[in-house]
């Protein structure tokens, strides 16, 4: 802005008042030329302020337009009130919720909002004393019909620059849907244990699968036993009913004495208890190796119980070895007897697949040995297999007991034995490793608890 000095409003008169009237002028234009630069200096702080509040009037509108944004982008529902517990602000998502428009929650109490029964679980919250505020508890919206929204809420004050109490924020999750998640998580979950025990299971058959033959052999051993057992029996019944019917018919005693000594009754009579205790002791046999398959046969649900492991050893090595086909020299250091506590079949599928691997490196060996030790201490036991076979190639002794990995040709070897033991043992509390021994070969340690191991939830 400028101003004009001649337009001044000043009168002229004579001639000392011409001086007085020029020093007056001078004075006059310097406070016009003041006032002027001072007019300046407000216009330009003027301008600077309307600058600084449309600056802060667009952060005002940026800030209201991010948090409008973010209130109807929320899923949560959202309530803010006032000290007095009237409601000063709602999102989309309570809206929706309720099925209530912003314009009619607005201004009343947040409590209407509630079930009975939530209402008085905020009162006994704020009972408790202290500022109202509480999380993840399950509160029930209604407003007063009939439809129940679960939500699981959380609360706590808002307060102003100084910290003094405005009101309450609360914030919910509709319950649905983090029950409809926890529904899927659990489903896909249980999906992944069904697979994992039909895995198992088809391993199990796998491995009884090979041990048919062996186990069949040794069926065989005392069932042609007792047969034959039988067949005797048969014979000297008959040989028994001919002399008895002689002795309680007619005939004379001499006749009785030939009848005896052609019946070779006597040698009969000797014969029978150790011909009954035979045939006993294969009847038992074949019990025996009925339980111990049914061991190894039976489901997970199977309960874990005491047993002895060096019988389940023996049997596991006697059924892989007995048909394996190759002329294999056995080194036992094991224990008269060793209980532990665990589940038997499961340590008969682990021992079995460890025999089983041993005989399948010691196929193309001279002299295949297969060494077996058994440490038992109080509280833990530590068992080896060590074969003379080709060993492990390094880079593969870390991938050993993943599940699938396998170096046999294809149809020969599924690549689970490992994997599923290693899992099994772990279940036991134990562990089960593998190393190339320095004298050549591969060895696997299987280290176990004794005694009973906290069950995993
Ligand atoms: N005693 C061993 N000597 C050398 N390599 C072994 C021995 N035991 C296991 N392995 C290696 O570990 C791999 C995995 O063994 P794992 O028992 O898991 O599967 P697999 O024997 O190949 O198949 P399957 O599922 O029929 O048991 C084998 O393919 C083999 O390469
Ligand atoms: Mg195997």
């Amino acid at each position: 802005m400028s101003i004009d000095p001649h337009s001044s409003p000043i009168p002229l008169h004579n001639a000392s008042a011409e001086v007085d009237a020029l020093s007056l002028d001078a004075a006059a234009e310097a406070a016009w030329v003041d006032v002027v630069h001072q007019m300046e200096e407000v216009y330009s702080d003027l301008i600077k302020y309307q600058v600084e509040i449309e600056k802060k009037n667009q952060a005002l509108e940026d800030a209201q337009h991010f948090i409008d944004n973010v209130l109807t982008t929320m899923t949560d529902v959202l309530i803010v009130t006032d000290t007095q517990g009237r409601i000063r602000q709602v999102n989309r998502a309570l809206e929706q919720a309720l099925g209530v428009a912003e314009a009619e929650l607005l201004g009343r109490a947040y409590l209407d909002l509630f079930s009975a029964d939530s209402r008085r679980q905020i009162e006994n919250f704020r009972r408790q004393g202290g500022e109202l505020a509480f999380r993840d508890r399950e509160l029930h919206l209604t407003l007063g019909r009939g439809a129940e929204t679960p939500l699981s809420m959380n609360c706590a004050s808002r307060h102003d620059a100084r910290g003094r109490v405005l009101g309450l924020v609360l914030i919910g999750r509709p319950l649905g849907e983090l029950q409809k998640a926890y529904l899927e998580l659990n489903n896909s979950h249980q999906e992944l244990q069904r697979a994992q025990q039909q895995l198992i299971d088809s391993e199990k058959m796998a491995s009884l699968g090979r041990l048919v033959a062996g186990v069949a052999h040794e069926l065989n051993n005392p069932i042609s036993f007792v047969y034959g057992n039988v067949h005797s029996l048969i014979r000297y019944c008959q040989r028994l009913e001919q002399y008895l019917g002689a002795v309680h018919g007619d005939a004379p005693q001499p006749e009785q004495d030939e009848l005896r000594r052609s019946l070779r009754i006597d040698r009969l009579l000797n014969d029978l208890p150790s011909l009954l205790e035979g045939t006993m002791e294969g009847a038992e046999r074949v019990r025996d190796i009925v339980m111990d398959l049914r061991q190894f046969s039976s489901g997970q649900k199977e309960s874990k119980c005491p047993f002895d492991l060096v019988h389940v050893i023996r049997t596991a090595v006697h059924w892989v070895t007995r048909d394996a086909g190759i002329k294999l020299r056995l080194a036992y250091d094991l224990p008269q007897t060793c209980e532990i506590y665990g589940h038997p079949g499961q340590i008969q599928q682990v021992l079995i697949n460890l025999v089983q691997n041993a005989l399948d490196a010691l196929a193309a060996v001279e002299v295949p040995r297969l060494a077996l030790s058994l440490r038992c201490e109080e509280a833990r036991v530590r068992f080896e297999i060590h074969d003379n076979g080709r060993g492990i190639a390094e880079d593969n002794l870390s991938k050993l007991f993943e599940p699938f990995f396998t170096t046999k040709p294809v149809g020969q070897g599924t690549g689970l034995g490992l994997s599923l033991s290693y899992g099994l043992i772990k279940e036991h509390g134990g562990t089960l490793s593998a190393f190339n021994h320095p004298g050549g070969g591969a060895c696997f340690v299987v280290e176990l608890p004794r005694g009973p191991v906290e069950e995993r939830p």
